[in-house]
């Protein structure tokens, strides 16, 4: 992906610890593109970053950002894997990139770029407009009523155990887009609704509260929706959170087959 690859090193001055206090380094191999800016081609440049135990991958981009180029572009927020803003590719695999330490990577050059099957905005900041158009579309709320109004429950609506137990999974997605990232289908298939707004899809689908699921129906059981899913099994395998969207998309599938919300 790169055309170009430029080793620039740590730059010397007082921000630098001397060799002494830090004698590693590791090299970050970073993507650099600006498409609006007709700045030339795509390209990999190399950084010289020093390390220190629990040093991660946000760290290291912001190492860079704070003492070699100020303009490098990346998206980060929490910084403790809740907020779901730092997707990115480093060697080659969808991971979040603050919770990615480098000593688990176990190699002194690392490689990082934007995630793939998203529009770079610049360096490895990626556009989630689809993503998130494609969340909003399956209605990832608790639909109160069969023609889709929403109304406040007029009594406190209750749950046992197994009830919560068939959704509660995909409430821990955190909508960092590592899974759609990994779709072989969204690689081709930009409408596809993808591994993240199918689960969700089926999380709102299974919990006993929701009265949606024709409404909901209507929206996964198209050209670009739940059937559209080849099960690869790569959306579960990069989840961070260990969901399980490929199985999700299953029982939605499932659901649609048997003509019944899955509950
Ligand atoms: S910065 Fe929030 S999840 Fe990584």
């Amino acid at each position: 992906m790169a055309a170009d690859d430029t080793v620039l090193p740590a730059p010397s001055g007082m921000d630098t610890p001397p060799p002494s206090q830090s004698p590693k380094t590791i090299l970050l191999k970073v993507y650099r593109h600006n498409p609006n800016a007709n700045a030339g081609e795509a390209r990999m440049v190399t950084y010289r970053v020093p390390y220190r135990r629990g040093l991660t991958v946000v760290d290291a981009l912001l190492w860079v950002k704070e003492h070699v180029d100020p303009a490098l572009a990346f998206r980060y927020s929490c910084r403790m894997g809740i907020c779901g803003s730092c997707g990115m590719l480093i060697n080659g695999e969808p991971r979040l990139g603050c919770e990615t330490q480098i000593a688990e990577l176990e190699s002194d050059v690392v490689e990082v770029g934007p995630l793939t099957n998203y529009a770079v905005i610049r360096d490895i900041a990626t556009d989630f407009s689809d993503f998130f158009s494609h969340h909003r579309r399956v209605r990832p709320y608790l639909i109160r009523t069969e023609n889709g109004a929403l109304e406040p429950p007029a009594r406190e609506l209750t749950q046992t155990e197994a009830e919560k137990f068939a959704y509660y999974q995909f409430t821990m997605c955190i909508m960092c887009g590592l899974c759609d990232a990994a779709c072989p289908i969204v690689a081709f298939d930009r409408e596809f609704l993808g591994p993240q707004a199918l689960a969700q899809a089926y999380r709102f689908a299974a919990d006993s509260r929701d009265q949606g699921w024709r409404a909901r129906r209507d929206i996964v059981d198209t050209t670009h929706g739940c059937f559209r899913c080849e099960l690869a099994g790569s959306c579960s395998a990069v989840c961070p959170k260990g969901v399980d969207p490929a199985l999700g998309v299953q029982l939605l599938k499932r659901a649609v087959l048997r003509g019944r919300a899955p509950r």
